[in-house]
């Protein structure tokens, strides 16, 4: 097949939930027994996100969101303390941290699109509280100078790990450094429609977190704390349940399309693939590469779409560079040369595991096309 008679093929899309009977049955079990919120489907899941992050403790909640601000909250993050991240990620990150009360900072990134700990060093002082470093598109940040950065100066470190589930630092799961915290939106490698969970291996911060997201009861009617409504439903556990159980599957199938896509874009010039650094091991959420400076990204996504494949920016500007942040009093604009360039020339790739390996040669065919179109 060439590019010619893609009209009739179907649309190639940038991400695909997995859901097969198992998830249909699964469900269908947990409308039938009539309990539909946090009930024995969330434990069960719980069990399943200890695996997937090596720790003692997983604590389901609604969301990544919140997960974040759970994680934060129970660290007893808030006003007057500093807190480092990446400004190349999603709202969430930076709506969490200024939520908590603290004010954020800006480390700049690598070439692969991680937190620098170099420049996360530069900007640690007196106020510093945490850092959150983010696992972007499923590669898992340079977690040993990063978790000795905090060791020195006894800050908290809060993992981004919504797109890095079972991804791995030395043989290390993300979520097993700091306080986990990953997202099961309907885009994510797992899903659960909405969902979230924060792993941990301190029991007492386990505890908490398990009565701050039940309105803070410890037991019925008894409040131990000002708490939220964070529980997860069993309807969205029971969604994510039989894909969690082929989690290794999932991301070896995203591992060898990422393999497949990777030598398929060797020849194409304008393109820089990405980088895996060594010992790393990327659940590829997202395959993103760099096109040439000066390339009109737009032009290339929209000619790909006419081809019927989607490609997308994650994330297209500096998070703080919005309306909502750009004034805020509790947030620096810190100097980020490297995410700036990335966010002007970034691009992703379908990469998912329902697609096949002639998908994947009709995303990089589209691509080398896009580019060659004057
Ligand atoms: C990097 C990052 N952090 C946090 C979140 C928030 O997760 P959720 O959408 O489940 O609230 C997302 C998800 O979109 C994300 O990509």
């Amino acid at each position: 097949m060439t590019l010619s008679d893609t009209s009739t093929a179907p649309r190639i899309r940038i991400s695909a939930p997995l859901l097969g009977r198992e998830v249909e049955a699964l469900v269908l079990s947990v409308l039938r027994s009539g309990h539909l919120a946090q009930g024995p489907m969330v434990e069960r899941f719980e069990a399943l996100c200890t695996a997937m992050a090596g720790t003692a403790h997983a604590v389901a909640v609604a969301n990544g969101t919140v997960a974040l601000d759970a994680a934060l909250a129970v660290l007893e993050i808030g006003p007057g303390q500093e807190v480092i991240t990446s400004p190349f990620t999603f709202a969430a990150t930076i709506n969490a941290i200024l939520r908590s009360g603290a004010s954020v900072r800006f480390a700049d990134i690598r070439d692969d699109f991680t937190i620098d700990p170099t420049s996360v060093a530069a900007l640690i002082g007196p106020s510093t509280a945490a850092i959150v470093p983010v696992h972007l598109y499923g590669l898992p940040c340079d977690m040993r100078p990063l978790m000795s950065l905090a060791a020195t100066h006894g800050l908290s470190v809060v993992e981004d790990a919504a797109q890095a589930h079972a991804a791995e630092v030395d043989g290390r799961r993300t979520g097993s450094f700091g306080l986990g915290c990953f997202s099961f939106y309907a885009t994510k490698n797992i899903t659960s429609g909405e969902g979230g969970c924060v792993t941990t291996d301190d029991s007492m911060l386990a505890e908490r977190l398990r009565v701050m997201r039940n309105q803070g009861m410890r037991t019925r009617y008894d409040y131990a704390m000002i708490g939220q409504n964070w529980r997860m439903t069993d309807v969205a556990a029971a969604i994510a349940i039989p894909q969690m159980e082929r989690l290794d599957e999932i991301s070896r199938a995203r591992r060898d399309n990422a393999a497949v896509l990777t030598s398929l874009l060797a020849s194409i010039p304008a393109v820089t693939t990405p980088l895996v650094p060594a010992g790393r091991r990327h659940v590829w959420h997202q395959y993103t590469v760099l096109l040439e400076p000066g390339v009109d990204r737009d032009r290339v996504a929209a000619s790909m779409s006419s081809d019927g494949v989607d490609a997308g920016v994650y994330y297209p500007g500096l998070v703080w560079d919005h309306d909502a942040y750009r004034n805020h009093p509790r947030v620096h604009r810190d100097d980020t040369p490297v995410a700036l360039e990335c966010t002007s020339r970034c691009l992703s790739l379908p990469i998912h595991p329902g697609l096949t390996t002639r998908d994947l040669e009709r995303v990089a065919e589209s691509l080398d096309r896009a580019l060659l179109a004057p």
